[in-house]
């Protein structure tokens, strides 16, 4: 894809897609992660003189404004990281928008309102496309977050404006990717954990031939350990999965991949913060517990496996690790993660969210900043924000 060396935007208004989609706690930005990734980019720009229209969505809005879901606290705190003019328009492609783009000064910057706030953007709504795209004369996406949503601002806008190049952001997170499914150096280790199977199957079956071992856990693993036989008892089971993971355990013997699953488990008896709990052998949990976190000899079990990669990938937490009763898996793979001395990499979401609350994510060699866009890449998916800014450049 055309990198943003390839654009001189001074003299340009440059629209810029980024993913800004930031957790919020009572108006204020409480994870700068997704600012601070977009900031080199809007720099390399401001710095030629291009005057920057920033796009982004904001949560789920479902093409509603909604006031708790506005951009303008994140304008603020960008300003703040960013030390240049960052306004805020009230709406997205209304007067207000057009208004304050139209004073936009070269080196200056206007972030229009979050994207999802009209039904146009998810669907992909050409008139809407066109209206975001009059605003600018060249287009950078930087929002690798966003690569995977077919919308607007990510497939519609490049359709229509040339130049259209991958930011700083989107272009790093594609080459470190893409490294991991190059025949990486070895041990290539995965680590994968999250909720559901069903999430994680497409992940699964793709790096089952490039990894050298796929370490499991997280609330998927009591499906594969119901699959090999286990009595999970009031764990959460997957049913429909159970066939799945048997296909996948055979397809990993046959590829020599290494599939672990954990050897212990911290069973509780409900699934609340201050359930009772013990942590027992796979194989015997009692009867009316459920699984919420790997065990301690699972983990040491996985830390020295970790220890050993050359490459290593984590995706997905390992238990309910909100809750300080089931967060330990979840942090002991975080501080093994850490600690290796091989390419290190974390797939985004809630893992990217566990190693910054741990205070160790300068410790990891790329953290991303996309969690289903990630998945979604490793999977083998050719991102559609990716494949519209390829088009463009054909
Ligand atoms: C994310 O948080 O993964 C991205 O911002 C995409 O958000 P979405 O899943 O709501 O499209």
């Amino acid at each position: 894809v055309p990198a943003l060396d390839s654009l001189d935007a001074s003299g340009r208004t440059v629209l810029v897609r980024a993913d800004l989609n930031v957790p919020l706690h009572e108006g204020e930005v409480t994870d700068d992660l997704r600012l601070e990734a977009s900031l080199p980019t809007l720099r390399t720009l401001l710095d030629q003189g291009a005057r920057v229209v920033l796009m982004s969505h904001l949560g789920r809005p479902k093409g509603e404004p909604s006031e708790e879901l506005r951009l303008g606290p994140v304008a603020e705190r960008l300003r703040d990281l960013l030390g240049e003019s960052v306004t805020a328009a009230r709406d997205i492609v209304g007067d207000d928008a057009r208004a304050k783009v139209a004073a936009c000064e070269p080196g200056q910057v206007v972030l229009l309102e979050n994207l999802r706030f009209d039904p146009g953007e998810t669907k992909n709504d050409p008139e809407f496309a066109d209206r975001l795209a009059a605003f600018g004369d060249a287009y950078v996406n930087d929002a690798f977050g966003a690569a995977h949503r077919a919308h607007a601002s990510v497939v519609g806008v490049p359709d229509r404006v040339q130049p259209a190049v991958a930011g700083e952001l989107m272009a790093a997170e594609l080459r470190t990717l893409q490294g991991l499914l190059e025949d990486p150096p070895g041990p290539f280790i995965a680590i994968l954990g999250g909720a559901k199977v069903s999430d994680k199957i497409g992940v699964i079956e793709n790096l089952l031939d490039a990894v050298d071992r796929l370490l499991i856990g997280g609330a998927m693993c009591y499906t594969f350990l119901a699959a090999q036989g286990h009595d999970m008892a009031g764990s959460k089971v997957e049913t429909d999965q159970l066939d799945t993971c048997r296909e996948l355990l055979a397809r990993a013997d046959r590829a020599g991949t290494e599939l672990r699953l954990p050897v212990d488990v911290v069973a509780a008896a409900e699934f609340a913060s201050d359930a009772d709990h013990r942590t027992v052998p796979v194989s015997e949990i009692p009867e009316g517990m459920m699984g919420l976190d790997i065990g301690p000899e699972t983990v040491a079990s996985y830390a020295s496996t970790i220890a050993d990669a050359q490459t290593l990938l984590w995706n997905g937490p390992m238990g309910v690790f909100e809750w300080d009763a089931f967060a330990a898996g979840t942090e002991g793979i975080a501080r093994s993660v850490a600690a290796c001395t091989g390419f290190t990499v974390i797939g985004g979401g809630d893992s990217a969210a566990a190693v910054r609350q741990l205070g160790l994510a300068e410790q990891v060699s790329h953290v991303s900043t996309g969690g289903g866009a990630s998945l979604e890449f490793l999977e083998g998916i050719d991102l559609p924000g990716v494949a519209a800014l390829r088009k463009g450049a054909a």
